[in-house]
């Protein structure tokens, strides 16, 4: 006697819901309800170009068989993207979102070298947010020689990048006259907060340094700088431009980080954390001030707490 196999509905966001029967694989059914989910290995777990983001009931699919695991390994894919050509639905109500939607979204995403490490996406996860500023660098730059502020500017990055290392961050952007790194992906919140201030106040004394023993006397110059961390969920992955692979990391509490470094102008202190960072602080400074502030995207006033100094 043939026994019938379960058929289930699946919803592809955006795009409709689609029957899927126990006999056939996502990406079949979604073929055949018209959803053109690219296939570009035939469906073999050759490709990753069928990877779709599960977003409700991952547990109503197959587990990854030993050649989509191999794929996602290789390819450092969080455990919610899994293969719809390997993928098979065995419950209700499942949510899925395609990632490649067209032919130069898999050059976003897919590399000449499948395996390149670089190719993780979409991984949410509490960081701690660092932005750094260097404090009237317009005013600066035109009164120099270019020569001199190339110098003084790879003198003070030297000085920074380090630091941010040092600490366990990770440089996510430079800019001529600023940083933006971020600090937990392989740590918790707590501790990456911990090494998120350590890594500010190392770089005001390192900096300090610099403008007593090297600035002032070779160039008779201050540099100063502000610094904003927030904590928060944000969501890191890499994405391709050009031959490159780039990291970015974004989200909510990246934007309060950015705008509480733009605070420190405002509050006339050059190292500003949130609440919700201070907060997670294992051995909070001993010095600190306190007050609200509002951002800009913000609705409410935001607690933050002042670490550092007054501008001179
Ligand atoms: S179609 Fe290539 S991995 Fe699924």
């Amino acid at each position: 006697m043939m026994i019938e196999k379960e058929h289930y509905v699946v919803e592809v966001t955006g795009e409709g819901i689609i029957p899927v029967s126990e006999k056939e694989t996502l990406l079949e059914a979604a073929l055949l309800a018209r959803i053109p989910i690219f296939h570009e290995c035939g469906g073999n777990a050759r490709c990753s170009t069928c990877r779709v983001l599960v977003l409700e009931e991952a547990h109503a699919l197959s587990p990854p068989n030993e050649k989509e695991k191999m794929l996602s390994d290789q390819m450092r894919f969080p455990p919610n993207v899994r293969l719809a050509c390997q993928t098979r639905v065995k419950g209700k109500d499942v949510k899925v979102s395609r990632i490649i939607r067209d032919k130069s979204d898999i050059s976003l995403y897919v590399g000449s070298n499948a395996g390149e490490s670089t190719q993780q996406i979409g991984e949410e996860k509490e960081l701690a947010l660092f932005f750094l500023d260097i404090r009237n660098f317009t005013a600066f730059v035109e009164t120099r020689f270019p020569f001199d502020v190339i110098h003084i500017i790879r003198k003070l990055f030297t000085t920074f990048l380090e630091k941010v290392e040092q600490n366990h961050g990770k440089i996510i952007e430079t800019s001529g006259d600023g940083l933006y790194a971020v600090f937990g992906f392989d740590q918790d919140p707590e501790t990456a907060v911990d090494w998120a201030v350590k890594a500010g106040f190392s770089i005001l004394s390192g900096l300090e340094d610099l403008n007593e023993n090297y600035f002032k006397i070779y160039f008779n110059q201050i540099i100063e700088i502000g610094i904003g961390i927030n904590a928060g969920i944000a969501v890191g992955g890499n994405i391709r431009l050009g031959k490159e692979n780039r990291m970015v990391v974004m989200g909510h509490a990246v934007n309060i980080a950015a705008r509480l470094q733009n605070a420190t102008k405002e509050l006339n202190n050059n190292f500003i954390i949130s609440a919700d960072a201070f907060k997670l602080l294992s051995t909070p400074p001993h010095h600190y001030q306190t007050t609200f502030i509002s951002l800009k995207g913000v609705s409410s006033p935001l607690q933050v707490y002042l670490l550092g100094e007054h501008y001179l």
